[in-house]
């Protein structure tokens, strides 16, 4: 029988058994799996060993491993852009790489040292803006050219030591008016992101920047630097070559944290701290290449997305940081994993034939538990939920309020995973003095179904190598899950459409052009917001 078959006709037998019921001594251990000094378990799903190696057999079956090799290789594997996918060359920093008979390392280890000699001087004070040293850096992007710095720069807050950085993406004017209201243009470097050097809003973006900027600096063009595939456009741009740190099409814009787009981080952070993120990165990088599936962390957090997703039909997970300084992680991991995998064709053209990725949302823990925990219990939908932790805080004096957020983490999988059944409940009203039917309605309010699946990841504590592995940890899943689909998780083409007729519709919503051969929706809504 097909694989998706067999897994459906397991599902379908074991769905409603409990998960508390699984345990014995060992499966926590046999339900987990480390690498280095990351913890990933999985044991509070609803999955037991056949489920699992029928997944395994589904991630062999798929090519799973040869696709991964393919992609460390330099092989063309977006095929639907014709490009190599090479993010990890970013991290792996030693020998040699070839791609279409060039050896791409050499570029990679220069550009990364322009980047390092370029944020020394930064930091030490000795590139000068016009008013003296520079006190602020405002990263202009969007996409992969903002997510991933501006979650990596809150992430690491513990580890800045170089101007603050703020970060500008939406072309809603009132995120450049609210940052540069803060700033002296006289100090301030701007850094505009963007692979491309054509996307709308960081290109708007950055004219508005460049304006305020000229109308108090001399020579703005010494105040701003380009990161860029694209260098062309940034000379065009009149940004001069040594202000422009480049990269090649084979890193994908969400894949693209590792070089040049990382550049306000290494500015927070400093060289030496960005290169421990780059190691953490080429740990896992190295764990996810070398080690058999079962113990794979890559493999099985994609097996286990795999499972609640495409077998299980759960629409969405959540995921949930518990430390505030992961709290763009959940937006992050929406591009990563949504413009990567949320995908209805498969690589040969033909209709998937399971769902595709999930929709994945989240917010930190403990705030997440006083706003939608609630559904996530007692919802009529389940929702895998990942909660992410680290053993350790920054804040030693603080140790008190560390211990109760890790105590509300694992409560909480606890709590979805045993719930409350109605007997229980109802003692609890009986022991509240509530007596008969008024006993009995208010107890099912209080029922907690439970069963609701969730794994855990533990950290030693946040720090660059961390971040950097457990990026690197979810940018693999990703490949993984994208893999077992079939389908390309390095093309974006579902985010061209829109910007189409954006296009179209500006000098309509400018009141510039007539509306004629627009839906009838369409017409009411631009003559409401032109009148
Ligand atoms: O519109 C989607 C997208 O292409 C993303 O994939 C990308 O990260 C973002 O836009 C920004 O692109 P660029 O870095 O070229 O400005």
């Amino acid at each position: 029988m097909h694989l998706w078959k067999k897994l459906a006709t397991h599902q379908a037998k074991i769905k409603n058994r409990s998960i508390l019921s699984l345990f014995d001594e060992t499966r926590a251990a046999e339900f987990s799996v480390q690498a280095d000094e990351l913890l990933f378990d999985y044991s509070k799903i609803n999955l037991d060993k056949t489920g699992r190696d029928l997944l395994l057999s589904l991630a062999e079956e798929t090519g799973v491993a040869a696709r991964r090799e393919a992609m460390f290789s330099g092989a063309r594997i977006n095929e639907t852009e014709d490009r190599a996918v090479l993010h990890t060359a970013l991290r792996n920093l030693e020998g040699s790489l070839w791609v279409d008979n060039e050896d791409v390392m050499p570029g990679i280890r220069e550009t990364l040292s322009r980047m390092e000699v370029f944020a020394e001087i930064v930091r030490s004070g000795e590139f000068v803006g016009q008013g003296g040293p520079i006190t602020d850096v405002v990263n202009i992007g969007i996409g992969g050219s903002d997510l991933g710095p501006a979650m990596a720069t809150l992430a690491l807050a513990p580890y800045h030591n170089g101007p603050k950085c703020h970060f500008v993406s939406n072309i809603d004017g009132a995120q450049i008016a609210d940052t540069l209201i803060q700033l002296d243009p006289a100090t301030t470097l701007l850094v505009i992101a963007s692979k491309t050097f054509t996307t709308v809003e960081t290109m708007t973006n950055a004219e508005t920047a460049r304006l305020w900027m000229t109308a108090s600096v001399a020579d703005p063009a010494a105040q701003i630097v380009a990161l860029s595939s694209a260098t062309e456009k940034t000379a065009e741009w009149g940004i001069a070559p040594e202000r422009v740190f480049g990269f090649e099409d084979w890193v994908g814009g969400r894949y693209s944290l590792w070089g040049p787009i990382g550049l306000s981080l290494m500015l927070a952070i400093g060289p030496d701290q960005f290169r421990e993120l780059l190691a953490g990165a080429a740990t896992m990088d190295q764990h996810f290449r070398a080690t058999p599936f079962e113990q794979n962390m890559p493999v099985m957090l994609a097996l286990t997305g795999i499972w609640h997703r495409q077998v299980c039909g759960c629409p969405t997970r959540a995921i949930l940081p518990y430390d505030q300084r992961l709290a763009r992680l959940p937006a992050y991991l929406q591009q990563l994993e949504m413009e990567s995998n949320g995908k209805r064709v498969a690589m040969d053209g033909r209709d998937l034939t399971v769902p595709s990725g999930p929709v994945v949302w989240g917010e930190p823990g403990t705030n997440g538990q006083h706003a939608f925990y609630q559904l996530i219990h007692q919802g009529t939908d389940i929702i895998p939920a990942e909660f992410i932790a680290p053993r350790h805080a920054h804040e030693p004096d603080l140790e008190h309020q560390h211990h109760l957020l890790l105590a509300n983490c694992l409560a909480q999988s606890e709590a979805l995973m045993r719930g409350r059944n109605l007997s229980e409940a109802r003692q609890m009203m009986a022991d509240r003095g509530l007596k008969g039917g008024e006993r009995d309605r208010q107890a099912r309010h209080r029922v907690f179904p439970g069963n609701r699946p969730s794994t855990t990841l533990l950290m030693p504590q946040l720090t660059p190598f961390t971040l950097g592995q457990l990026i690197a940890l979810y940018e693999h899943r990703v490949f993984v899950e994208g893999a077992i689909l079939g389908i390309n998780s390095f093309d974006q083409w579902g985010v061209e459409l829109g910007k189409e007729l954006a296009q179209d519709l500006v000098p309509m919503v400018a009141g510039a052009e007539s509306a004629e051969g627009k839906d009838g929706s369409t017409q009411m809504l631009l003559s409401y917001l032109k009148s």
